[in-house]
C-alpha cells in the first residue's frame, strides 16, 4: 500500500475524528463538521447528489464552463499553473484545461491521498503535455506548492469549482480567500463557482431530494461513526432535515432525533431529547455583488462574472493586481 494512504488512516486521523465528534456533540446546539461526510459512501452519495434533477448546480457549473470556457481562457492567458483546491470527478477541471491555451502545470490539492493520486494519473494520462502534480494536503491551510510547479510558470490561477466555498463560514471562506491569494500571488487569480441566493424552494429541494440520497449522505455520517468510532447510533431514528436560515443566508443540515435517547460513542454518551437536532452543514449562499465585495477582502478583483439564465449559479474570475 501506498504509505501516503497510509498516514491518512493513521490513529492521528482517528483521534481527531474522535476529538472533533465528542466536541460537536457536548453542545449546545449539537454539531458535527461536515468534513466527515466523505468517506468513501459518502463520496458515492455525494456524486449521486451530483446527478439528482433537484441539485442543479453541479450541472449549471457545467454548463456555463462548456458555454464560456473559451471567454475564460482569454483572460486566464497561455501557459498557466493551474492550481485546484479540493479534487473531485475532474469533470469540470476537463472542461477548463480544453479551453486552456498551453497549460504548463497542474496542482490539485486534496487530504484523500488514494483519490487524489488516482484521479490525477488518470488525467496525467489524458494530458501528457500537461505537468501534473499532486499534492496531498489539506488545502484551508497555507500549502507550499512543488518546486516544479513554480517553476512551469509563474501565472498561477487558483480553481475552486462546486461553491465548496458555501461550506465555510463568512470568517472561514474569507481566511480561505486570504490563503489563495498568498498561494497565487500578485498578477495570479481564482475561478471560484459560487451559488446564488434564490427562492427558498428550490434551495430547499436541493437539499431534500425526492429519492432520499441527500438524507442518506446526511444519515452516513451516523454510520461512519458507528464503524470507525465504535458508535451505537440507531440510525433509523435520526430524520434528515434541510432548511433555509434567511437570515444567515444558508441552507442547513440537521439529523432530528426522533425520540429521548441516550447514544454511546466509544466511552461517552450524548443524551437527545425527541426533535433536538445534530447540525451537520451549512451552504452559504451569496448574491453576486455580495460575493464580489467580499473576494474584495481578500485583495481579489471581480474581473468577469458568468451567471446562467436562470439565475441558479455563478462563476468568478477574481484577478490580483
Ligand atoms: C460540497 N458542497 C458544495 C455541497 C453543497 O451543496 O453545499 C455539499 C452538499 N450537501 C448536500 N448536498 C450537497
Amino acid at each position: 500500500m501506498d504509505t501516503t494512504v497510509q498516514v491518512i488512516d493513521s490513529p492521528d486521523r482517528l483521534k481527531s475524528f474522535r476529538d472533533d465528534v465528542f466536541e460537536g456533540l457536548s453542545r449546545e446546539q449539537k454539531e458535527l463538521p461536515c468534513k466527515y461526510f466523505y468517506d468513501d459512501r459518502g463520496s458515492e452519495l455525494f456524486n449521486t447528489i451530483c446527478g439528482l434533477d433537484e441539485y442543479y448546480p453541479t450541472r449549471t457549473e457545467t454548463a456555463l464552463l462548456q458555454a464560456h470556457g473559451r471567454e475564460m481562457a482569454d483572460l486566464i492567458g497561455p501557459g498557466v499553473c493551474l492550481i485546484e483546491f479540493g479534487c473531485g470527478s475532474l469533470l469540470k477541471t476537463r472542461l477548463l484545461l480544453d479551453a486552456l491555451r498551453s497549460p504548463a502545470a497542474f496542482v490539485p490539492i486534496d487530504i484523500s491521498a488514494d483519490h487524489l493520486l488516482q484521479s490525477a494519473a488518470a488525467l496525467a494520462a489524458d494530458y501528457p503535455n500537461l505537468e501534473v502534480l499532486p499534492v496531498v494536503a489539506d488545502f484551508t491551510r497555507p500549502v507550499k506548492l512543488p518546486d516544479k510547479a513554480r517553476k512551469a510558470s509563474e501565472n498561477r490561477i487558483g480553481f475552486f469549482p462546486g461553491s465548496t466555498i458555501g461550506n465555510f463560514d463568512h470568517a472561514g471562506a474569507a481566511d480561505f480567500l486570504a490563503t489563495v491569494a498568498d498561494m497565487v500571488g500578485g498578477g495570479g487569480a481564482l475561478l471560484i463557482g459560487v451559488d446564488l441566493k434564490k427562492d427558498e424552494d428550490i434551495l430547499v429541494r436541493a437539499y431534500d431530494d425526492a429519492q432520499g440520497v441527500t438524507a442518506a449522505f446526511n444519515r452516513n455520517v451516523l454510520e461512519r461513526i458507528n464503524r470507525e468510532l465504535g458508535g451505537c447510533f440507531d440510525i433509523e431514528t435520526f430524520r434528515h432535515r434541510a432548511l433555509y436560515n434567511g437570515a444567515e443566508g444558508r441552507i442547513e443540515m440537521h439529523l432530528v432525533s426522533e425520540k429521548d435517547q441516550t447514544v454511546t460513542v466509544h466511552d461517552r454518551d450524548f443524551t437527545f431529547t425527541e426533535g433536538e437536532t445534530i447540525h451537520t452543514e451549512d451552504s452559504y449562499k451569496y448574491h453576486v455583488e455580495e460575493f464580489s465585495s467580499f473576494a474584495a477582502g481578500a485583495g481579489f478583483r471581480s474581473a468577469r462574472t458568468w451567471v446562467d439564465g436562470d439565475g441558479l449559479f455563478s462563476l468568478h474570475y477574481l484577478t490580483l493586481g
